[in-house]
C-alpha cells in the first residue's frame, strides 16, 4: 500500500527535509542522514558496518549469517548515524529503507527496523530500490541533470541504466551471470591472493605481462551491451593449471601474468560494451550527456582510466562517485527516499521486502543469482 502523508511530509517546511536511511541488503549494515535544502542534498552522515571478516572463511556472503549480523547492529547504526549528525529522532522528516533487491533476509532485518522506527514516531516510511539508490547517486555527488548513462560495476551488480527520472530507468544490457566483482574474487582466490580480489588482482598485475596468456572475451562478438564473466573465470583456471603443469607449481611471474590478461580482459570487455552503451544513450540527444561508473570495481585504475578515455572520446562528461558513496551506504538510500518524501509519498507498515526488483520493469529479466543475491 502506498500512502500519502499530505503535503508537507511531518508538517515540515518543505523547503528543507531531512531523512534517515538505512541499508542491509548485502553485507553491509548502514545507516545515513541526508537533509535537502532548496533542492540541494547534503550528507550529514554516514555509517557502514561491514561484514566481511564473518564471511571470509566461507568464500562467499553467507545470507543466514548476514541477516543476523545485520539483526544484531543496524540500530547501533541508526544511534550513530543519529549521533554524527548531531540529530534526534525528532529532527528527522522521514525514513528510508532499502526494500531490495537482495538477501531477502537482510533486506527484512532493515525494513522491519525501519517498519518499527516509523510506526514509534510516527514519521513516513518509504522502501527503497538499492539499484535506484546507486544509480541516483551521481545527482547528489556530481549535480547530474538527467537523462544520464550509469554503469553499476560491483560484486553483486553489473549493468547499464539510462537514469530518466527519479522512477524512471531503462536497461540496456548487464552481465548474464557474474559480476565483474565476483570474477575478480574468484580469480584472486584462483592465484592465492587474499579478499576482497579486487585491489589484489589489480596490484598483482602490476607486475605482470597482460599479453602472454591469452584470455576470451566472452560475448564480445556478439551486438548489445550484455556481457558474461563465468567463462572468463574458467578460462583463467585452465591457464592456471596449465602454468602450474609446466613449471611444477605456480611461479611468482605466472601468478602476475595471470592476473595481468584477466585484468586486460574485463577492461576490454567494459570498454566495448561501455561504448555501445554510450552509442544507443547518445541518440537520446542529451542536452548535457554525462556517464557515471559506480560500485566496488569503479576503483580499478585501469578500468576507471578506459572509460574515462572512452567519455573524452565521445564528448561525455564522466563521474565517479567517491568510494564512500559508490560502494554499499545507506546516504544513497537517505537521498533517493527524498524525491518520494518531497512529493508528500510513504508506504505503509506492509511495506514488503523484495528479494527481486528490476528497476527497468519492461527489460529481460536477468538470470541467474549471484553470490550476493538475486541479481535485479
Ligand atoms: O560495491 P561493493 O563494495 O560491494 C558490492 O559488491 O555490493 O563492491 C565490492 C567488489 C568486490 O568484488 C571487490 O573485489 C571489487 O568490488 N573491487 C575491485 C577493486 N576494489 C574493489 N575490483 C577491481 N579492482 C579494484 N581495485
Ligand atoms: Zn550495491
Amino acid at each position: 500500500m502506498v500512502a500519502a502523508v499530505g503535503a508537507g511530509a511531518s508538517g515540515a517546511d518543505m523547503a528543507t527535509l531531512t531523512i534517515l536511511g538505512i541499508e542491509s541488503s548485502c553485507d553491509d549494515s548502514a545507516a545515513a542522514v541526508v537533509r535537502r535544502t532548496e533542492g540541494r542534498a547534503t550528507v550529514l552522515s554516514s555509517v557502514v558496518r561491514g561484514q566481511t571478516a564473518l564471511h571470509a572463511q566461507f568464500g562467499g556472503v553467507v545470507p543466514e549469517i548476514a541477516a543476523r549480523a545485520h539483526a544484531e547492529v543496524l540500530d547501533h547504526c541508526v544511534e550513530a548515524a543519529l549521533g554524527e549528525a548531531g540529530l534526534a529522532l525528532s529532527d528527522l522528516d522521514g525514513i528510508a529503507v532499502t526494500a531490495g533487491p537482495g538477501l531477502i533476509g537482510g533486506v527484512l532485518s532493515g525494513v522491519m527496523l525501519a517498519k518499527g522506527l516509523s510506526a514509534a514516531t510516527g514519521l513516513p516510511l518509504i522502501g527503497v530500490n538499492h539499484l535506484a539508490g546507486h544509480a541516483l547517486t551521481p545527482r547528489l555527488t556530481d549535480g547530474f541533470c538527467f537523462p544520464y548513462l550509469m554503469l553499476l560495476v560491483s560484486g553483486g551488480h553489473c549493468q547499464f541504466l539510462v537514469v530518466e527520472g527519479e522512477d524512471r530507468f531503462r536497461r540496456l544490457g548487464g552481465t548474464i551471470d557474474d559480476a565483474p566483482g565476483e570474477a575478480f574474487d574468484k580469480t584472486a582466490r584462483l592465484l592465492g591472493l587474499p579478499q576482497p580480489g579486487g585491489p589484489a588482482v589489480e596490484i598483482e598485475a602490476r607486475q605482470g605481462d597482460a599479453d602472454r596468456i591469452a584470455l576470451p572475451r566472452p560475448l564480445l562478438d556478439r551486438p548489445g551491451c550484455d556481457m558474461s564473466f563465468s567463462g572468463l573465470k574458467t578460462a583463467l583456471l585452465r591457464a592456471r593449471d596449465a602454468e602450474m603443469a609446466a613449471a611444477g607449481g605456480l611461479t611468482r611471474a605466472a601468478r602476475a601474468d595471470l592476473a595481468a590478461a584477466f585484468q586486460k580482459a574485463v577492461v576490454e570487455i567494459l570498454r566495448e560494451k561501455t561504448r555501445r552503451a554510450l552509442a544507443l544513450y547518445l541518440e537520446m540527444s542529451p542536452d548535457r550527456p554525462a556517464f557515471a561508473v559506480a560500485g566496488g570495481v569503479a576503483a580499478n585504475g585501469p578500468i576507471r582510466a578506459a572509460l574515462t578515455a572512452l567519455c573524452a572520446e565521445a564528448g561525455v562528461e564522466f563521474a565517479a562517485p567517491p568510494l564512500a558513496l559508490c560502494t554499499d551506504n545507506a546516504a544513497m538510500i537517505a537521498h533517493a527516499g527524498l524525491a518520494r518524501l518531497a512529493a508528500g509519498e510513504a508506504d505503509g507498515l506492509d511495506l514488503s521486502a523484495r528479494p527481486r526488483w528490476p528497476l527497468d520493469g519492461e527489460a529481460a529479466p536477468m538470470i541467474g543469482s549471484g553470490r550476493k543475491g538475486a541479481k535485479a
